[in-house]
């Protein structure tokens, strides 16, 4: 959600900084702006809709040639999405140019204070209350990194707040309240961006900040500092992925991108898991064994894709490790007064690391003494920095906004979770934990096997080009799958898809099944239990009232085959592995299909990639 980008060194700050927001597109936004810091003066220009409006507007009327700059793709909160609300925020005097992402929560009072002393606002937004706050304070402060450690004392919220001092071009000042901000390191040139895609290309050396620091950056050098001034220091880390990590690499869109490196994403997520002795480790675990032997609840939190990983992590884990576990979606979770205790381990699925309603779930988790993991894809993130432990994902970027990588290696890392607690409190035998892992490391020729499968899939895409509602059936393991597929399509077709636990359909949902409603169902291996012939009623029912039934079910199950409009075969693996291979046609069918609509598949209408605001 909204994109930042700060520079100050040697070359053309435009290019650095246009090229640095289209890096941060993937986060989702409505519009974009650019201020640049020349000779005294401050120059902006900043559109609604796409990067490219900008471009036009800047092609028409050539800003400087200067070295320093700011930048802003605006995801729109307070105030429509027009040219006049998007950022940069210029101060009264022209002073002072600001971008911003989060919400400044007392902005109608800082508002209210400033239209009384006489300034006239020219948006609607919460931002630009920030703009005139730093001029007035820049008339005793002794300059712009002071104004903001003194402004920021007074905001409420969560911001990222990026400023330039048309009086001082050579700084640009930062400031983050649980908001995104990462430093870029370079020679004689310094980077801002709310992530490190925004200068990959430059630098592969980030600072990370602290909550609550001010951040000031010259060609020189880095300077951190408190809200209240005192001296800080940020994390400095090297990023472990290059240019061509953030490049759609031939493909028309991140998203197939990412499909397409699902095998080697989930071989990376598996990669040094297995210590000498063939004992499960988990390097950044952080917890020790004794507090994970004392668990006696697991509470996962997450949001939207996040979430349905974590429903297959339920099943695992109170399989293997006879541990109860509740999945909760991190915006309810503070809410309803969980009761947790210095036993519960909370587990907090995030991709991206900074979803806010997650984040501020593990804080309230924190604050009753209970034990925090974090599993996350993105290093240097806020929610495992405030975790006691972490297992990273190691997906690489994900910058399609619809999550798929992501999807796979959370539940890669959700299985290893389930096995080490397994191992640790002895719930299942060691050679029974490695039968598992033998499995894992099976997946990513699994994985390709499915994407051998995509011209299959794409055919069945373009048979429903006319869809305006498909249903997705599912049960244990597979019920987060249907959900999850669900999710994709409304994400990025936007027609009506929901998911549903085939069970369930008897109760209520069946009654939306008319003739030709395209109905997927995803079939649990053989054998086990009466789980699978379950499903297969539940499909035949669907079919007997007209559904179009597409069925994805083990190779060689022949008892699909005569109630299957369409079937795709999965490799056989275990029920609980299984999720793995089964979303990956629903990944390949939303993507195809919205591709054949003409969607932006990689940036769907409405959608950030990292929402920082609850
Ligand atoms: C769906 C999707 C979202 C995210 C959700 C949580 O494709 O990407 O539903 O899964 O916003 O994001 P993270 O995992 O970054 O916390």
């Amino acid at each position: 959600m909204c994109g930042i980008v700060g520079y100050v060194g040697g070359r053309p700050a435009q290019g650095v900084v246009i090229e640095g927001l289209r890096r941060l597109e993937y986060r989702g936004y409505d519009s974009a702006g650019i201020a640049l810091v020349d000779g005294g003066t401050i120059v902006s220009d900043k559109r609604a809709g796409k990067l490219a409006n900008l471009e036009k507007a800047i092609g028409e009327s050539p800003l400087p040639q200067v070295t320093t700059g700011i930048g802003h793709t605006r995801w729109a909160t307070h105030g429509a999405p027009t040219d006049r609300n998007a950022h940069p925020h210029v101060s009264q005097h022209r002073r002072v140019a600001v971008v911003h992402n989060g919400i400044l929560e007392n902005f109608a009072l800082l508002r209210a204070e400033l239209e009384h002393a006489g300034v006239e606002m020219a948006s609607e937004t919460d931002t630009e209350v920030a703009a005139h706050l730093l001029e007035r304070e820049l008339e005793t402060a002794p300059d712009l990194t002071v104004a903001m450690q003194r402004v920021c004392q007074r905001l409420e919220g969560a911001f990222t707040l990026v400023a330039v001092d048309a009086l001082d071009p050579d700084r640009v000042v930062a400031a983050r309240r649980n908001s995104p901000l990462v430093v870029g390191l370079g020679e004689g040139e310094n980077f801002l961006g709310s992530d490190v895609a925004a200068f990959i290309e430059h630098t592969r050396e980030a600072l990370e900040l602290g909550q609550d620091q001010v951040v000031t950056i010259t060609r020189e050098g880095v300077q951190v500092s408190g809200f209240d001034g005192s001296p800080a220091q940020g994390r400095q880390y090297h990023v472990d992925w290059d240019l061509s990590a953030a490049e759609k690499d031939g493909h028309d869109w991140f998203m197939r991108k990412e499909i397409f490196e699902q095998p080697r994403a989930v071989a990376d997520s598996l990669l040094g898991r297995r210590g000498a002795d063939g004992q499960l480790q988990l390097d950044e675990m952080r917890l020790s064994d004794q507090d994970l032997r004392d668990i006696d609840k697991i509470i996962i939190i997450a949001a939207g894709t996040s979430f349905y990983a974590g429903m297959v992590a339920k099943y695992a884990i109170e399989h293997w490790c006879r541990i109860p576990v509740e999945v909760e979606l991190a915006s309810e979770f503070r809410y309803r007064d969980p009761i947790l205790t210095t036993d519960t381990l909370v587990v907090a699925i995030s991709q991206s690391g900074e979803t806010a309603d997650t984040l501020q779930a593990i804080r309230h988790a924190r604050v009753q003494r209970s034990k925090v993991l974090a599993i996350c894809n993105t290093n240097g993130s806020t929610i495992p920095r405030e975790s006691d432990g972490v297992i990273y994902t190691h997906a690489g970027p994900e910058i399609g906004v619809a999550s798929t990588k992501g999807f796979l290696t959370q539940l890669v890392a959700c299985y290893l979770l389930a096995l080490y607690l397994a191992q640790i409190k002895g719930t299942r035998f060691g050679d029974e934990i490695s039968q598992v892992m033998d499995q894992l490391d099976d997946m990513p020729g699994h994985v390709q096997t499915m994407l051998d499968k995509a011209e299959e899939v794409y055919a069945l895409a373009r048979d429903h080009v006319e869809t305006r509602s498909v249903l997705f059936l599912g049960r244990h393991a597979g019920y987060p799958v249907a959900l999850e597929g669900a999710l994709k399509l409304k994400e990025l077709a936007y027609i009506h898809a929901e998911g549903f636990a085939a069970g369930e359909l008897k109760h209520g949902p069946i009654a939306l099944v008319e003739e030709g409603l395209p109905v997927f169902c995803v079939v649990p291996p053989q054998g086990r239990d009466q789980l699978h012939d379950k499903m297969v009623s539940g499909i035949q029912e669907v079919r007997a009232r007209g559904a179009r039934t597409l069925c994805i079910a083990e190779e060689g199950d022949a008892s699909i085959e005569p109630y299957a409009d369409a079937l795709i075969t999965v490799p056989s693996v275990p029920v609980l592995l299984q999720p793995l291979v089964a979303v990956l046609p629903l990944q390949l069918f939303a993507c195809e299909l919205a591709t054949l609509m003409g969607h932006d598949v990689d940036q769907p209408r409405n959608l950030a990639k990292s929402v920082t605001v609850e």
